[in-house]
């Protein structure tokens, strides 16, 4: 953590407003901030420290307030230390209870304009895998209101890598997504015959740059569709930028996490195995690998099977004429390669979880199969599939990819502990959702500094190992507090700031409401700074042409976000 951003993290865990945050400029003034934060914490601890004392000669121990003096204390005490090292809890986040998912509407968000008054409709192609899609879907909404158009239900992708013919009511219960979104946006089945019958033309059919912004949206594809009365937006995936005013952002949040729920089938199946993992353990770990030979293969990493795999993984990667020679070691370094099921095996020893501990496995193919399982078995032998605890349920989905997509989808949301060994869609999006829905445990390996010391594992005994990982996770496991470090600079999906709000706990210390403090979402980083993260994810150069009609790139087909999607 460089320095900078450690001071941010610790003005953060006192509480400072963002808005002071970006005045506050010297070494001096922070230091003053929080002098005067810890002394008010010390205050407010011992008060209640002195009050836990008495109630616990006269027997009342609340276990509330004992909670939070604690709690104050030793927050103040650290932050003094200038270090976090509280132990954590790895099934459960402590702090989460301070937070909860806040997307309701506000006063001032008017009803969206109706089918007739609209400026026209607006049709969506999405792209990639179930979770790629999903982001483009949640947009495709957003988009539509800030067009005031119409949006008809959106299109699935039925060429990507995945292969499937399902459409979005084949996923999604469709009626429930029309109704739900009933006061943000119009949305339609189709567009009417008469309406259809009255246009001179087909639909525009356009693709825009990802990451547009609503005034590229008002600027350029607004008047279009004043003319046209429908267009067509392709290939829609990240299309709107991750910066939204607040209202916005939390319309993101009513899509993704309220309004887009999967078929009744889905949800059946999704819940039978969540139910027979529980019946077998009260808690499990959910455990996402994508170790599929074409994704191995893009990746241009090397995983440690000799000339045998890197003759099979060359000869795939030869499929992608457009992918460049990377150095498998550099991309170690750069953390871009996925975990091998071993490796996700001994950082979760390392992390703490023993090996009575239930594990559900999200996966396709694995490369090498069983060979390469074995080793994650041998550290957790309770290990479950959906083939394992769903075999006959599961035939009808069998043909469908995004069904069973979808299936792993429930099952992982629903785990007391999410893992990853990737930082794919599906990563990013259960993580955003898992802490919008209460920070549920999810451990994202910070691959990048994992990398090295998987490397070095036999240079070490096991006790130095385990507490060099567990170092390396810091700030890796899903707490509250990594959202004021990273919301802003990263993907709104898997940060959704905006939806997250503190509850109203000053009130327990002062015994009176302070209403600025209820519904204020967690600090956001300026966006100065800010990575540029299209060339993360992007192998070919983005369509820069703002208006892009059927001017189809050929490089974005190949790009890793449409490849990756899962
Ligand atoms: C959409 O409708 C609202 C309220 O009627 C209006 O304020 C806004 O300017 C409209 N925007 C566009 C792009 O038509
Ligand atoms: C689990 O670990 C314990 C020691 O921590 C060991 O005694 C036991 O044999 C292990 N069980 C399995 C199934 O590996
Ligand atoms: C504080 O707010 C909560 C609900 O937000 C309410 O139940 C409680 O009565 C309020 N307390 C005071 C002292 O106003
Ligand atoms: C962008 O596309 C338009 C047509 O849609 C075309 O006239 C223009 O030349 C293109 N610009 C570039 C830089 O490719």
């Amino acid at each position: 953590m460089g320095e900078g951003k450690a001071q941010k993290w610790k003005l953060q865990s006192l509480r400072i407003p963002p808005s002071k945050l970006a005045i506050l400029a010297t070494e001096k003034q922070l230091l003053r901030l929080q002098r005067k934060a810890i002394s008010r914490y010390f205050l407010c601890g011992s008060m209640l420290f002195a009050l836990a004392l008495i109630s616990l000669f006269t027997g009342h121990v609340t276990s509330d307030i004992e909670w939070y003096s604690q709690r104050l204390v030793k927050r103040a005490f650290y932050s003094k230390l200038g270090s976090s090292q509280e132990k954590i809890d790895i099934w459960k986040s402590q702090s989460s209870k301070l937070y909860y998912g806040c997307s309701d509407r506000g006063p001032r968000f008017l009803r969206p304009a109706r089918e007739r008054l609209s400026n026209g409709y607006l049709l969506i192609a999405t792209s990639g895998g179930l979770n790629q899609q999903r982001t483009g879907i949640t947009d495709a909404v957003v988009v539509a209101r800030i067009l005031n158009a119409t949006l008809v239900v959106p299109e699935l992708d039925h060429h990507s890598f995945w292969k499937d013919n399902s459409d979005f009511l084949n996923i999604f219960d469709v009626d429930w997504f029309i109704s739900s979104l009933s006061k943000d946006v119009t949305v339609v089945k189709r567009i009417p015959d008469k309406v259809m019958r009255s246009m001179a033309k087909p639909p525009y059919t356009m693709r825009v740059p990802r990451k547009s912004t609503p005034e590229f949206y008002i600027d350029q594809v607004l008047p279009i569709l004043l003319r046209r009365r429908a267009v067509q937006l392709t290939k829609f995936d990240y299309r709107l930028t991750n910066r939204l005013d607040d209202e916005l952002q939390k319309l993101r949040c009513r899509v993704n996490y309220h309004a887009l729920r999967f078929t009744k089938p889905i949800w059946d199946l999704g819940h039978k195995i969540v139910k027979r993992m529980r019946r077998m353990s009260s808690r499990f770990i959910a455990v996402h690998l994508r170790f599929e030979p074409d994704m191995l293969a893009f990746s241009g990493c090397y995983y440690g099977g000799g000339d045998k795999e890197r003759s099979e993984l060359g000869a795939i990667r030869k499929r992608w004429v457009t992918l460049p020679d990377l150095s498998p070691e550099g991309e170690r370094k750069r953390g871009k390669c996925p975990l091998t099921p071993h490796e996700v095996g001994l950082m979760l020893k390392a992390i703490g979880f023993g090996n009575d501990s239930y594990l559900y496995i999200a996966s396709g193919e694995i490369y090498g199969g069983e060979e390469t399982l074995k080793p994650l078995k041998n550290l957790f032998p309770n290990f479950y599939t959906k083939e394992m605890l769903a075999n006959e349920d599961l035939k009808p989905f069998l043909p469908f990819s995004s069904r069973l997509a979808a299936i792993d989808y429930i099952v992982c949301d629903e785990s007391d502990v999410f893992v990853t060994n990737n930082n794919g869609n599906m990563a990013k999006i259960l993580a955003g959702r898992r802490r919008y829905m209460g920070h549920k445990r999810t451990i994202r390996p910070n691959a990048r500094k994992l990398s090295s010391l998987f490397q070095t594992r036999h240079e070490m005994d096991w006790k130095t190992f385990a507490k060099k990982v567990k170092s390396c996770q810091r700030g890796f496991m899903g707490e509250p507090e990594e959202m004021t470090i990273r919301a802003g600079r990263d993907e709104f999906y898997e940060f959704p700031s905006t939806c997250i709000c503190r509850k109203p706990y000053r009130a327990n210390c002062r015994n009176s409401n302070n209403t600025g403090m209820l519904h204020r979402p967690v600090a956001v980083e300026p966006e100065s700074n800010r990575e540029n993260d299209e060339g993360k994810v992007s192998l070919g150069r983005p369509n820069k042409n703002s208006t892009g009609e059927e001017h189809a790139s050929s490089d974005e087909d190949t790009d890793q976000e449409e490849f990756l999607p899962d």
